[in-house]
């Protein structure tokens, strides 16, 4: 037999394309017996592979493995885990379930109904079952990981069975689950259907050519870059308008954009200054080279500070007033010192300048950022809107600027590009049907999906009622999109706009006392079939949102609180609760 033909590292392709190209390349050498089993075969075994997602991160992950699982011979079922016929479980054999964490250690809102019935005292015995539960989170936050040990432990009291053990990811995930995911193969033992060609090179023939994404992001021309708000207003938020031209990349309503940003060039020359490094010193990044300018522009977080700069920062002993928050319980101290800080102040602790070899491991690398994209692709085709805050703050003597929103708002030039990528919804989408109604919450940037929304609306001529609660600061400066708002209550589109501009009188006014004010109006809205929708502030807006939401139902829908709750659980196993919250 000839040797498999493969693509040299000097071949001008990304890794993505170059394992792409190897893998149909070797999957068109290898003979016929050798052929990836398919899914559903005779002979394919079944795997279950859940997630609880509130980004698409893990649902991205769930598709992968099972995307894996299929050549090694499984037929894989991918569900969110509130999708999930939860009758069944018991019945289950083999199942996988990767989540992210929210909120204070929470499962997704996609995961809520499924965690709910899982820790009833109803919830069967699931001996038959045999799982693996990979969590994805964020060291930056205290619960880290925290959904996933729940339903680790969970899952282990109710006697099913751990195939390997729980897997935690932070922000920086792909290694980690990488890791996680060969390690579940190497215990499934499943590499028996595996081609020999690509058993060999370590690849499966991937089943489509590449496109731009997450690893492949797209280089985009920023198109427009505009000023939403007006003098005197205390935000900078901006539209921005990007071209997807020639990237066969396609979006709907919905779903995000990811911007890969580039660090501020003024804040890694004040890096390499503190480490007495000039910027030219070589350094492999993923067994690329390149300067140390390079990576800490473009591949390092040089804003958070990881746990582990912390520690070796803090274990050094010097009097820097950080060994004695390093004990587990000053958790909640040592979390207050980070806050406002970043590796900058960190290094600038140290007695002497930290060697620039033993910084790289102390980082992470830097993250792409997700942004509600706030334009139709039915109105505006081969572009994408984005609208955004820029974060800037003055912290511990210095001025700080948020990496990914500072990046599109000062420093994508005329002859630069941004790199970006679709990540697809897990399902915040406006109802299938033109005909329902639609219920939106929006205060601040949290408009952007809604814009979007009505865009898609207007373009197909859905006749369904459209309810817009939008909030800001001051009407006079904050009121983003107010033309187009205005248009749209004129043309009809806009059944209701109800405002809330919290800083335009003595007392706070928020989206949800607009909401409680129009109480029986909203009830019968729901009682309409309407679908409801909350986008903006995770931490305080869509709790508060969420419990005006269950008084409503209460006072308006003459329900008992356990009752009001029953009703939001089906609202959102209906779909008809959907939020898109950061
Ligand atoms: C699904 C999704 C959709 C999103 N959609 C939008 C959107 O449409 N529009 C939008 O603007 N954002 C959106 N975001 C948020 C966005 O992804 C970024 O988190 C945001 O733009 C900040 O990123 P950055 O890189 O500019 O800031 P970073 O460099 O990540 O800095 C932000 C961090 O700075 C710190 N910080 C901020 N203010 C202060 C302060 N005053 N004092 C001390 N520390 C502070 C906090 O730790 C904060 O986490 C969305 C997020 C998600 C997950
Ligand atoms: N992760 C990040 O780095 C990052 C970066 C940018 C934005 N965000 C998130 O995105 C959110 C949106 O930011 P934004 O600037 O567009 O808007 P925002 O800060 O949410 O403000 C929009 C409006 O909501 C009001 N508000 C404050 N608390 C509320 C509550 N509990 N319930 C309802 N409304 C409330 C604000 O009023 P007052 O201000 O007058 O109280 C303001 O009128 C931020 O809150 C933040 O959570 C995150």
């Amino acid at each position: 037999m000839n040797p498999v033909p493969f693509i040299p590292e000097t071949a001008p392709f990304t890794p993505e394309q170059r394992a792409w190209l190897n893998g149909f390349l070797a999957g068109l050498h290898s003979s016929a017996p050798a052929e990836p089993a398919p899914a559903g075969s005779k002979n394919a075994e079944p795997l279950l592979i859940l997630f609880g997602s509130q980004t698409g991160t893990a649902e991205g992950l769930a598709k992968k493995v099972a995307k894996e699982s299929q050549p090694r011979g499984f037929a894989p079922k991918v569900l969110a885990l509130n999708d999930f016929e939860t009758a069944n479980l018991a019945a289950a054999a083999k199942t996988v379930i990767i989540s992210s964490t929210w909120g204070d250690g929470e499962p997704p809102d996609n995961a809520v109904n499924f965690w709910n019935w899982l820790n009833a005292e109803s919830a069967p015995r699931l001996e038959n079952l045999q799982f693996a539960v990979l969590g994805l989170g964020d060291k930056n936050y205290s619960d880290f990981c925290g959904a996933s040990k729940k339903f680790d432990a969970r899952l282990e009291a109710l006697g099913a069975k751990r195939l390997v053990s729980r897997g935690e990811c932070d922000a920086d995930y792909e290694a980690a689950a990488k890791n996680w995911i060969d390690g579940l193969w190497e215990k499934l033992g499943a590499t028996t259907h595996l081609s020999t060609a690509a058993a060999g090179t370590g690849q499966l023939a991937p089943d489509k050519p590449p496109g731009f994404n997450k690893e492949n992001p797209f280089p985009a021309r920023l198109l427009k870059n505009i000023l939403l708000n007006q003098p005197g207003s205390s935000k900078e938020v901006r539209h921005y308008e990007i071209s997807l031209a020639g990237s066969g990349l396609t979006y709907e309503a919905g779903d995000a954009l990811g911007v890969v940003p580039v660090n501020c060039p003024e804040l890694v020359d004040d890096l390499l200054a503190a480490l007495k490094c000039k910027g030219d010193e070589p350094v492999k990044i993923d067994g690329t080279a390149m300067s140390l300018r390079e990576a800490f522009t473009r591949h390092f977080d040089i804003t958070r500070p990881t746990q582990d700069l912390i520690t070796v920062a803090g274990e050094r002993g010097f009097a820097n007033g950080l060994s004695p928050l390093l004990a587990p319980d000053r958790r909640d101290d040592l979390k207050r010192w980070i806050f406002g800080r970043d590796v900058l102040d960190v290094i600038g602790l140290l007695p002497a300048p930290m060697p620039f070899t033993e910084l790289q491991p102390l980082l992470r690398k830097l993250s792409p950022r997700l942004y509600s994209i706030s334009s139709s692709p039915k109105a505006h085709p081969g572009e994408v809107h984005l609208t955004v805050s820029a974060v800037r703050y003055e912290s511990h003597g210095r001025p700080r600027k948020g990496v990914a929103s500072t990046f599109l708002a000062d420093r994508v030039g005329d002859a630069e590009f941004v790199n970006v990528f679709v990540q697809a919804s897990h399902g915040f989408r406006p109802p299938t049907s033109g005909d329902s109604p639609m219920i939106m919450v929006g205060p601040g940037t949290g408009i952007a999906p809604f814009r979007a929304f009505l865009e898609d609306r207007a373009a197909t001529g859905a006749k369904g009622r459209n309810w817009l609660f939008f909030g800001d600061q001051k009407r006079s400066a904050d009121f983003l999109y107010a033309e187009q708002l205005g248009c749209w209550q004129k043309s009809g589109l806009l059944t209701r706009l109800d405002l809330a501009f919290s800083r335009d009188q003595p007392e706070k006014v928020y989206v949800q006392d607009r909401m409680l004010e129009n109480a029986t109006e909203f009830w019968s809205w729901l009682e309409d079939g309407a679908y409801f929708y909350v986008c903006g502030d995770a931490s305080r807006m869509a709790k508060d949102v969420d419990a005006a939401l269950h008084k409503i139902i209460e006072t308006a829908g003459g329900k008992s609180p356990d009752e009001a709750k029953a009703y939001v659980a089906k609202l959102k196993s209906d779909k008809r609760y959907q939020r898109d919250v950061y």
